[in-house]
């Protein structure tokens, strides 16, 4: 069996938690928002159409930002189609996924979605097909309070207060050949710094992301960020990052040890922001906003990976919410989910936004059917239990595990593990990757002061394909680690083959 021991120290802090690192996406894609969040007729949708099992489900997977409403599709969007009495809402084609946009939720009635489950809005601009006027008019709309012809129309429209957006995506994937609009890094990284400049102008306290390549395995990756901040460095206050992993032709070693791809990929675009930065003499410091990431079965035909085209899994018709991007995770899906959330928070010091791309139907923790239930994906565990246990700072552990050899990440812990620390209380967070022995680790936790274990949660299964399903929902779930025992500071606990583990520690 592996053993592991893990050393935790209070002043090896990274960061506080950041809120923001439980952040999701909502795109109007497929059943994300039709059929998704919004269906007027099903029994439990209130009068504005939302489905209200899904707004429980949304509040106890704990998500905090929502980013919305693209995405591809923002490229293609003029927001002024989605607001006004519905009924005079223009129908639109959406090329980015090749359906049809009947406008029928728009920025009011999604501000009041998220109203129902708590969460703070991020908004897109589209910058693909627009520009910086229908970027300033949207910030009018939005966030003025009135006297001004848009900030009355939305008064006009049922919402007197402003909704007080004050994260903004300055579009979306502009590198990418299928996004609307596409551009080179020179004449986005201009375009992005003039719409910066003029929405700051407006309201200089928002939060603004410039777009950084759309995978780290782009041609340009790298290169692209060094042009975009070089242009927009003094006016946007985050970068983007978007990464999506799958287990590809049996490699499940490789997959298991996604999240060190994505701690590498923090580090490169850490490294060429700060590169930017010092060359320009900036005190200022350009965050990270992990704004898509999330296992996808995107490649299912390309080999190698490194050449991503989300195009490609548009509809063949032009229809309303089509079923689109509909993945079913397994338990091995939700043991990487879980470990690409304990990387996000091991760089909270620059990862200071992230969001989990999507949040219904679409690549997403919970599915909905039309008319009947709503239920959970194995992924939705290890993100809710960690949004409800992490809080307080982040600690870096020390980790003495085995390693083992990956085709495409090289060597890999077998343990990989993350901690958080607050007034009271601590949580631990662990993945074992060994796909077929448990695993016996001990953690030296007197420097917390923890005295009780106040829950141990694995989520693991003895098929690690096993999924849950329309007719089996509750197929996979998180179950009560019942090893966990600490005497003397030193907590020991078993944890199963291909496992996600989160510890309360009081
Ligand atoms: O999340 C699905 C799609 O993936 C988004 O629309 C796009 O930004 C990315 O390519």
């Amino acid at each position: 069996m592996p053993r592991a021991h893990i050393e935790l120290d209070t002043h090896a802090v990274i960061a506080p938690v950041n809120r923001r690192t439980f952040g999701s996406f909502v795109e109007h894609l497929g059943r994300c928002v039709y059929d998704g969040i919004y269906e007027p007729g099903h029994p439990t949708a209130n009068a504005d159409g939302f489905r209200l099992d899904v707004v429980e489900l949304v509040k106890e997977l704990g998500s905090t930002t929502v980013r919305y409403p693209g995405g591809n599709f923002v490229s293609g969007f003029r927001w002024e189609d989605s607001v006004g009495p519905r009924a005079t809402r223009p129908v639109r084609r959406d090329l980015a996924w090749r359906s049809i946009e009947t406008n029928e939720v728009g920025l009011d009635e999604f501000a009041r979605w998220l109203k129902l489950t708590d969460s703070e809005l991020m908004l897109a601009v589209n910058l693909g097909t627009r520009g910086i006027l229908e970027a300033l008019d949207l910030l009018e709309y939005a966030n003025h309070p009135s006297g001004t012809a848009l900030s009355d129309l939305r008064i006009a429209n049922g919402t007197p207060e402003p909704h007080n957006v004050r994260m903004w995506c300055l579009g979306n994937e502009m590198d990418g050949h299928w996004q609307t609009g596409f551009m080179s890094a020179d004449d986005y990284g201009k375009l992005a710094a003039r719409t910066a400049q003029a929405m700051k102008t407006a309201q200089p306290d928002l939060e603004l992301v410039v777009c950084g390549s759309s995978g780290s395995g782009m041609p340009h990756f790298g290169d692209w960020e060094r042009t975009v901040l070089e242009h927009s460095y003094d006016f946007v206050d985050y970068v983007s990052c978007h990464a999506y992993y799958q287990e590809y032709d049996g490699d499940l070693g490789s997959f298991l040890a996604s999240a060190l791809d994505m701690d590498y990929f923090i580090d490169t675009v850490v490294a060429t922001a700060d590169h930017v930065g010092y060359k320009k003499r900036s005190s200022k410091k350009i965050n990270l906003s992990f704004d898509e990431w999330n296992v996808w079965y995107l490649h299912k035909s390309d080999a190698d990976g490194d050449n991503p085209d989300p195009a490609a899994a548009a509809s063949s018709e032009w229809r309303r919410a089509p079923r689109l991007l509909e993945d079913v995770y397994t338990v091995a899906d939700a043991v990487v989910v879980g470990n690409l959330l304990m990387t996000l928070l091991k760089h909270s010091d620059r990862v200071t936004s992230a969001s989990l791309a999507q949040l219904v139907n679409v690549i997403a923790p919970i599915m909905t059917e039309p008319g009947g239930p709503a239920w959970r994906q194995t992924t939705f565990y290890p993100f809710s239990i960690t949004s409800r246990l992490a809080s307080g700072e982040v600690i870096r552990p020390v980790i003495d595990a085995p390693t083992y050899d990956t085709a495409r990440h090289g060597r890999a812990s077998v343990i990989d593990a993350v901690a958080t620390v607050d007034e009271g209380r601590a949580a631990v967070f662990l993945v074992n990757r060994d796909q077929s022995e448990p695993a016996q680790i001990t953690i030296d936790v007197r420097a917390l002061g923890a005295t009780r274990v106040a829950e141990a949660t694995t989520l693991a299964d003895a098929d690690v394909y096993a999924q849950n399903t329309l007719s089996d929902q509750n197929r996979v779930v998180p179950r009560a680690n019942t090893t966990a025992t600490l005497a003397d500071g030193v907590l020991t606990i078993e944890l199963p083959p291909v496992s996600w583990t989160a510890i309360g520690l009081e």
